[in-house]
């Protein structure tokens, strides 16, 4: 499995505190059965900044202690970039990582509202041939009020990735609620656990594909398991179309148009 959001880099954020956390963070990861994380520290978020060079250089080295330590997970460069004024230009200039150097780049939205540019933004990074994953939507309140936002966002062209620890109620109620509701309008995309720590905030991905599995089906739960796999060779994820908006078996027609009515 590929966990597509992670703050495993060690002392650079939030995450992992140093070395020792971001082996134990990698030895629970693999625990859960990860093979492939995307160290996705912070950017642009008024308090840390994580350059690519320097984020480059931390993955090369966790990869090479991975390697000593017998732990078999590989770690991939990305970082979770805030929306903010010089995206487009830090873009040209070098300055972003992508998602383990594909076109698909995470971008969070600050935790109250959706930003009034967020559009323009999510519209001129597809003419650059870039695709925009919008980290944790269920935990933007201005999403959870008005869910047709997001939809507004996939339709421009943007993915949406939901957190593991949300579907699990680890945020409270209400984002559990959110995350699942968005999960069934077909507006989420990938499925990660955004971890900040070995335990805290730790890996709990098996678990929620479980929970998706047993909640929306088997067929669900290896979407967005495959849907991950596809990111890391920079492939087009197939999320089916999106569902027209007031029916509600809608999610269940499209997956079952996606997989060709085989069952
Ligand atoms: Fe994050």
């Amino acid at each position: 499995m590929l966990d597509l959001h992670c703050h495993i880099l060690p002392g650079i954020d939030d995450g992992a505190a140093d070395w020792e956390t971001s082996l134990k963070m990698a030895r629970a990861a693999a625990d859960d059965g990860i093979t492939g994380i995307v160290a996705t520290p912070h950017h642009a978020n008024g308090r840390y900044d994580n350059e690519a060079a320097s984020v480059r250089a931390l993955t090369a080295e966790l990869n090479e202690r991975l390697r000593e330590e017998g732990i078999p997970v590989t770690v991939y460069s990305g970082q979770e970039i805030r929306v903010h004024r010089d995206f487009l230009s830090s873009l040209e200039s070098g300055r972003l990582l992508t998602v383990a150097d594909t076109r698909y780049i995470l971008i969070e939205m600050p935790a109250s509202e959706v930003p009034k540019d967020m559009y323009e933004l999510v519209y001129e990074l597809r003419l650059l041939g870039m695709r925009p994953i919008i980290a944790h939507p269920e935990r933007n309140a201005g999403i959870v009020r008005v869910p047709r936002q997001l939809r507004e966002l996939v339709e421009a062209g943007a993915y949406a990735q939901v957190t593991s620890h949300s579907l699990l109620g680890a945020f409270g109620r209400g984002i559990e609620k959110a995350a699942w509701s968005l999960c069934r309008q077909g507006l989420i995309h990938f499925v990660a656990n955004d971890a900040h720590h070995p335990v805290q905030r730790g890996f709990r991905l098996n678990e929620a594909y479980k929970q998706i599995g047993a909640t929306f089906g088997e067929e669900w739960a290896s979407m967005y398991k495959r849907n991950a796999r596809m990111l890391l060779h920079d492939e087009e994820v197939q999320s089916g179309e999106l569902p027209v908006a007031g029916t509600a078996a809608s999610g269940w027609q499209r997956i079952r148009r996606w997989f060709g009515h085989r069952h």
